[in-house]
């Protein structure tokens, strides 16, 4: 049986730990690759990773580069690649340079792995996919971005913190972008089926909330730079139901049409917006509705609005993208 082909671009912190939590969970062999100036890195980390193998029983193979050819046949290709933030900047503040960044790997990916379902991860997220999408031409089932798998998985640790339960006895749903206007839904947070109100006041709900939605900025104050490992785990969740076709239904960027009333009737016009999907071998298989009450439309609205701003400002600083 062949194995899952899962290629990484960027070997920097969010990349390198990706094709680690690759590797540690055997999904498939693993490329990870860089701008040839830091191939050395890429094939450093590459072979530090395989020699990891006998100690943590697994014989993914992976294989730094920075030669594209190396792709070819991916079933799925991670982008990476990009600046992280510093303290005091925000997501948004990286676009100009990261659009040139995920355009030159969409190329690339476009031309070596055309078969390919593709997660970004590079921010602002909700600009990135777009690029990745109208670069790569692919269809929009096979375009996908990681932020919800992360920004859900912290708030479900703030509330297991705040419970002293366990974090796998949490279930909680949060859409929108991947900007501090992401929205966290406690109506449908549960403790072993249990509505998370019957077990936690307003208060300290809301708290958690607020921490979820600032919970990357919180880090780069502590590190100086942007979070990997949780990232890359939520990036690599995605991957593992995609390789292993599990359908399983996992907050991501996905285009959205007529869904959730992102560019109701305007084909073509989409944009792409953090809501539950079904993610097989075909990528994102299916958007998810979610019934709205009380503010949680006009909070949904107001993430869209940030992730049409978004797009709308790389559309003005590259028109042949638009
Ligand atoms: P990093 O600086 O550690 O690694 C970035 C890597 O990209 C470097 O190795 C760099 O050489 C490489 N790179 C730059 N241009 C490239 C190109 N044209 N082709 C191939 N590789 C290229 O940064 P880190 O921490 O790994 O973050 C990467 C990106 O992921 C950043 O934009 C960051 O903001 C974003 N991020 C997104 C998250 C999310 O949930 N969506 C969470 C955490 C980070
Ligand atoms: C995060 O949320 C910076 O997007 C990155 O940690």
């Amino acid at each position: 049986m062949r194995r899952a082909k899962i290629s990484v671009i960027g070997a920097g912190n969010v990349g390198a730990t990706c094709a680690h939590w690759a590797a540690a969970k055997e999904l498939g062999d693993i490329v990870l690759l860089d701008i040839p100036e830091r191939e050395g890195v890429a094939k450093g980390k590459a072979l530090d990773l395989m020699q990891c193998g006998p100690i943590e029983e697994f014989d993914s193979k992976v294989t730094g580069t920075s030669d594209y050819k190396d792709i070819a046949d991916s079933d799925v290709v991670v982008i990476t690649a990009g600046l992280p933030r510093k303290p005091g900047m925000s997501r948004d503040d990286l676009i100009t340079t990261n659009v040139k960044i995920v355009r030159s790997v969409s190329e690339n990916v476009a031309k070596y792995a055309p078969g390919a379902v593709v997660i970004v991860v590079s921010n602002p997220l909700d600009a990135m996919v777009y690029t990745a999408w109208k670069v790569t031409g692919f269809p929009t089932s096979r375009i996908l971005g990681q932020a919800g798998a992360l920004d859900v998985a912290r708030f479900r640790t703030f509330l297991a913190m705040e419970l002293g339960c366990s974090v796998e006895d949490i279930q909680a749903l949060l859409l929108g972008g991947h900007g501090d206007d992401m929205v966290p839904l406690p109506r449908f947070t549960s403790v072993h089926g249990i509505p998370i109100n019957q077990l936690l006041s307003k208060e300290v709900i809301d708290r958690c909330v607020q921490r979820a939605k600032v919970g990357g900025g919180e880090i780069v104050q502590l590190m100086g730079t942007s979070a990997y490992y949780a990232p890359a785990s939520g990036t690599i969740q995605m991957v593992e139901a995609i390789v292993k076709d599990k359908k399983r239904i996992l907050p991501c960027a996905a285009y959205c049409e007529n869904e959730y009333g992102v560019a109701p009737g305007q084909k073509g016009q989409g944009y792409f917006v953090g809501v539950p999907c079904v993610l097989g071998s075909a990528g994102m298989e299916k958007v998810v509705q979610v019934q709205f009450e009380g503010d949680e439309k006009k909070l949904m609205d107001e993430s869209i609005s940030h992730v049409k701003d978004l797009v709308g400002t790389v559309r003005k600083i590259f028109p042949d993208l638009a």
